[in-house]
């Protein structure tokens, strides 16, 4: 790439960090103080609209009583918040890395560090939801724990911002569905608007350095990043749900989880969850071989 393009990038991302920090410094929640933790969960409200749960539309759904599908539903709920957490403490580990290595008065270094301190109270804030709602932190299942440590050490690159994408706006059109539903618990609807609208902010400085990291990629490295990327997205979508969610309303986690992965509507749920975000890589170039039987297996892809 010539100097004059870097350069001209170099300005759009200061420009860019620019914006996003006034508009930080504009609009952002406390969940300490905006969220009543005191008020009590209403009987009988949902946690996620029904077609949402993992079981909907199976022989296990059709058994349960209205009262267990509202059960289901809060730990599932609980599982995917959990999840957010992990994401989330990956994020804040990896855009730390950025800030260790970058000149600090630069507007993005100092985004950077706004959007770990978004991140800070995302975190304590689902936490406290999962605590509330009286739901185990299940997390993700033992293993992708473990491997998840990996991620900040070998991920790099567009790969890297457009794995942290594929969280957010997987989540993002999960929580904003939610978030417009009056049948569900207003705590709930709370938590994901508060998150819906800080995230924004986020999705714009990762698409944005994603694009720019595909530009400056070697031939060479394409391979690595869409390999990596289609792994992430695969174990992203496969913690989702933690199968212990379903001793809740007690049944075996290991068959009902089965279930849930064979279920059309969940995999159609997963599809749609992650469109927006798969076009936008699929157009940077992200999605393709080594990855596909990856992106296949998370259905993310058809
Ligand atoms: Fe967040
Ligand atoms: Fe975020």
């Amino acid at each position: 790439m010539s100097r004059a393009l870097r350069v001209a990038q170099g300005s759009d991302r200061e420009k860019t960090a620019e914006r996003l920090l006034n508009s930080s410094a504009d609009k952002f929640y406390d969940p300490e103080v905006d969220i009543d933790w005191n008020a009590p969960l209403q009987d009988g409200m949902y946690y996620a609209p029904d077609h949402r749960i993992s079981l909907y539309g199976t022989e296990l759904w059709d058994q349960l009583t209205p009262g267990q599908r509202i059960e289901l539903g809060k730990h599932e709920v609980a599982s995917i918040a959990s999840n957010g957490i992990w994401f989330e403490v990956l994020l804040m580990q990896m855009l730390l890395k950025e800030v260790y290595r970058i000149d600090p008065t630069t507007r993005h270094a100092q985004y950077a560090l706004t959007e770990i301190a978004d991140e800070c109270r995302h975190s304590t804030m689902f936490a406290r939801a999962i605590e509330k709602v009286g739901a185990p932190a299940y997390g993700p299942p033992p293993i992708l724990h473990k491997l998840g440590r990996l991620l900040p050490v070998i991920g790099y690159g567009p790969a890297l911002y457009g794995s942290i994408l594929i969280a957010e706006e997987i989540l993002d059109r999960i929580q904003r569905e939610s978030m417009a539903d009056e049948k569900v618990q207003p705590l709930v609807r709370m938590v994901n608007r508060i998150h819906v609208l800080e995230e924004a902010r986020h999705v714009t400085f990762a698409r944005q350095e994603v694009v720019r990291g595909m530009a400056n990629l070697r031939k060479w490295e394409l391979p690595y990043q869409r390999l990596l990327i289609s792994i992430v997205a695969f174990a992203i979508t496969r913690s989702l749900i933690n199968p212990r969610v379903y001793q809740a309303v007690g049944l075996d986690p290991k068959h009902a989880a089965e279930v849930a992965l064979k279920n059309p509507h969940h995999q159609e749920t997963l599809r749609w969850s992650g469109e927006r975000i798969m076009k936008f890589l699929d157009e940077a170039g992200l999605v393709g071989a080594p990855g596909t039987r990856w992106w296949k297996a998370s259905f993310l892809l058809p």
